[in-house]
C-alpha cells in the first residue's frame, strides 16, 4: 500500500506512483473533521478519484482518510464519502502534527484507547458493512503501553484492517522503526495487520516482514525516494527479475508532476517538484545534480527546461547513477529530516 502523506501524495502523485506500480491500495491525505459536514467539493478536491469509481486510472482503490475526534461529524462525513463512491474509509490515529494533537486528534488519541475504539465503532456502524473501515495507528503516544488495548479494541469495534506505523508519536520520524513491536499485534488479531515505517529498500521490506510477521506493507517516504520500490519488493517476493527505474524514467515522472502545477499560484507551482526531488536525492545521483539547478527557480517553464536538459545529458550518458558515499547519504538524510519538519 502507498502511505497517505499530507502535502505529498495528492491525486497527481498517486496517479504518477500508481502508474509505475499498481499498488493494492492508496489512501488520501487526511481530511480533518471538526464540526461540520463538508460540501462535496472538498471531498472531490482531496479525492478526485471519487469521479472514477474511487480508483486511480490504473485501477488502484483509494480509501478516504478521516482525522478527528467528534464521532457525530466523522460519521456524517464518512457516510457522505461512501455515497460519493469511496471504496473504503481509513481513520487516522497517528498524525503527530502539533496543531492536530492540540485539538485532541491524530496520535494524541492514542493516550485514550476508549476514544479511539469508540470512533472506529461509530464509523463502522454508520456505513454499509460491505465498505471496509480501516485504522492507522502508531505504537503509542510516548510509549507503547496502550498498544494492545487499542489494537484489540479496534478489531472488536469491527475494523477490517489495521496499519501500524512502528514508532510512537515521541519517536516522530526518527529511525529506527520498531517492526518487532508490531508482532504482538499481528499475533493477537485476526484481521489483516500492515506494518509501516522506515522501509526504504527490499531488504528493509523483508526485515519488516520477518520482524513483525506481517505480510502487508505500507510504503511512505521510501516510495518517494524510489518510485518503483513496491515493484522491487514484489519482484523479490515472486523471485522474478525486475528492471530498476533509471534516472531518465524518473525525470519523465518529474516532468509529469511539474505539468500538473500549471493551475497553481506561481509561488507554489514548482514546490511539489522540488519537494519530490529532495526525496529522490536519497536514491539518484542525478537528483543531487538537478536540485541545486532548480531550487531557486520559481518559473515552471524554466524548471521544465532544466529537467529537459538533464534528460538530454542523461541520454548522452553524462549523468551519474546511484548514491554511493556515506557522506552523500548523510547529507540526504538531513534534507529528508528537514522535509518532514516542513511538511507535517
Ligand atoms: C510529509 C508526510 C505527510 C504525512 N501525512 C500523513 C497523513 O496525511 N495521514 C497519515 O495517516 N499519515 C501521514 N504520514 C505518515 C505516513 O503515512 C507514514 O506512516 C510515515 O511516513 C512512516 O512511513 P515511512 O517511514 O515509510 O515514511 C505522513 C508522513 C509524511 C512524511
Amino acid at each position: 500500500m502507498l502511505a497517505p502523506m499530507e502535502g505529498v501524495t495528492d491525486f497527481h502523485m498517486r496517479r504518477i506512483l500508481t502508474s509505475v506500480y499498481a499498488y493494492d491500495r492508496c489512501v488520501t491525505e487526511f481530511i480533518r473533521i471538526t464540526n461540520n459536514l463538508y460540501p462535496d467539493r472538498v471531498f472531490l478536491k482531496c479525492c478526485p478519484e471519487l469521479e472514477t469509481g474511487g480508483m486511480t486510472d490504473t485501477g488502484v482503490p483509494v480509501y478516504a482518510q478521516l482525522l478527528g475526534t467528534d464521532h457525530h461529524y466523522i460519521t456524517l462525513n464518512a457516510q457522505r464519502l461512501v455515497e460519493l463512491g469511496a471504496p473504503g474509509i481509513d481513520l487516522n490515529f497517528g498524525c503527530p502534527a502539533k496543531t492536530v494533537n492540540r485539538h485532541g486528534g491524530g496520535s494524541s488519541l492514542l493516550r485514550t484507547p476508549d476514544r479511539v475504539i469508540s470512533i472506529v465503532d461509530a464509523v463502522r456502524n454508520s456505513v454499509d458493512p460491505s465498505i471496509p473501515v480501516t485504522a492507522k495507528i502508531r505504537l503509542g503516544f510516548d510509549n507503547s503501553d496502550n498498544l494492545m488495548q487499542i489494537a484489540t479494541g479496534i478489531e472488536a469495534a469491527g475494523a477490517t484492517e489495521l496499519c501500524v506505523h512502528a514508532r510512537t508519536r515521541l519517536d516522530g520520524y526518527k529511525p529506527p522503526a520498531h517492526w518487532s513491536e508490531v508482532k504482538q499485534v499481528r499475533d493477537a488479531l485476526s484481521i489483516p495487520v500492515t506494518v509501516n515505517g522506515e522501509i526504504w529498500n527490499d531488504r528493509d521490506a523483508s526485515m519488516a516482514q520477518s520482524d513483525s510477521e506481517c505480510f502487508d506493507l505500507m510504503l511512505g517516504r521510501g516510495a518517494l525516494a524510489m518510485p518503483d520500490l513496491a515493484r522491487q519488493i514484489r519482484s523479490d517476493v515472486n523471485s522474478t527479475t525486475c528492471t530498476k527505474l533509471v534516472w531518465l524514467d524518473v525525470l519523465e515522472l518529474l516532468e509529469q508532476l511539474l505539468q500538473t502545477a500549471v493551475d497553481l499560484p506561481a509561488r507554489y507551482a514548482g514546490n511539489r517538484t522540488k519537494q519530490w526531488l529532495c526525496y529522490l536525492i536519497r536514491e539518484y545521483a542525478g537528483a543531487r545534480e538537478l536540485f541545486p539547478r532548480i531550487k531557486r527557480l520559481r518559473d515552471i517553464d524554466t524548471m521544465a527546461e532544466q529537467i529537459r536538459l538533464q534528460r538530454k545529458l542523461c541520454i548522452a550518458g553524462d549523468v551519474p547513477g546511484q548514491a554511493d558515499t556515506v557522506k552523500e547519504v548523510e547529507a540526504v538524510e538531513r534534507i529528508d529530516a528537514a522535509q518532514v519538519m516542513l511538511s507535517v
